[in-house]
């Protein structure tokens, strides 16, 4: 990866807390610790219906370290009779900076391939940054996985040329890995190969300086135990973190290790 880029830890609060109230509370808490990290972007992607509350306690100072993220998108940029879809140009409005597209939990519900190169183009033009999922359901002994990854990676920048590629990140999420004990997460070693092949593949479609520019994250029952062997041996340019973005202590422990890395 591009040595100048900072490491970018994302927190994905999915369907969750079930206040306001306690919704910025926890922003709070971590936007204490990540103004104070340096070599770190964070970002936090709360439910929708909390965002414009949340950007209110973004200021000036802090936006440079802390940014609001979206759990997902509508395709289409604006107007239209998509009753209860929230478009990109209206998360631009509420000063939401980077959006998750293809997640599993959303794949899980009827979400193609197809349908997240949409978003993810939406999302670009938009010039907001995508956080791009992937990832295995299994890993099969015949390594089949590894073309199943390919072809999501494919057909989701099957419309994003490389003009966009600034606003690109790709998240790898084996989904047997998600919302698991820390035991079950990915090894280093074994992540560590797979940032190479998604390099690789990046690298077919943009060409290898470009490639470059893009971080490759990593997400999939992450806490402050397994976080230096994520980022160190596993070689992740960030994190995507799920059930321990809610758990403001955590969080802050996980910001910290990665901010000595
Ligand atoms: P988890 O979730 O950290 O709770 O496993 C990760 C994710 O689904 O993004």
């Amino acid at each position: 990866m591009n040595k100048k880029q900072k490491k970018l830890i994302i927190g994905n609060w999915k369907m969750n807390p079930t206040s306001v109230d306690e919704a910025k509370k926890i922003f709070r808490a971590i936007k204490s610790v990540a103004e104070s990290e340096k070599n770190i972007k964070t970002v936090v992607c709360p439910p929708f219906v909390y965002i414009g509350e949340i950007a209110k306690i973004i200021n000036n100072n802090s936006g440079k370290m802390v940014s609001l993220g979206s759990q997902d998108v509508f395709w289409q940029a604006f107007g239209g009779p998509f009753t209860g879809e929230i478009s990109p140009t209206m998360l631009g409005d509420a000063d939401v900076k980077y959006v998750i597209v293809g997640h599993s939990e959303r794949r899980e519900l009827g979400e193609t391939n197809e349908i997240v190169a949409k978003k993810v183009l939406a999302v670009v033009k938009e010039k907001m940054t995508a956080v791009l999922c992937v990832g295995e359901k299994v890993r099969d002994k015949d390594g089949l996985y590894f073309e199943f990854l390919r072809q999501q990676i494919k057909t989701a920048l099957s419309k994003v040329s490389k003009k966009y590629i600034d606003n690109l990140v790709l998240a790898y999420e084996p989904i047997w890995a998600i919302g698991k004990n820390e035991t079950e997460a990915i090894k280093g070693k074994d992540l560590h190969e797979m940032v190479i092949f998604i390099r690789k593949i990046l690298t077919d479609i943009y060409g290898a300086e470009d490639a470059l520019n893009i971080p490759i994250l990593y997400g999939g029952s992450v806490t402050p135990r397994n976080t230096l062997e994520l980022v160190g041996e596993g070689q992740a340019q960030g994190l995507l973190v799920g059930r321990q973005s809610l758990e403001p202590e955590s969080f802050a422990e996980i910001l910290k290790i990665v901010g000595q890395i």
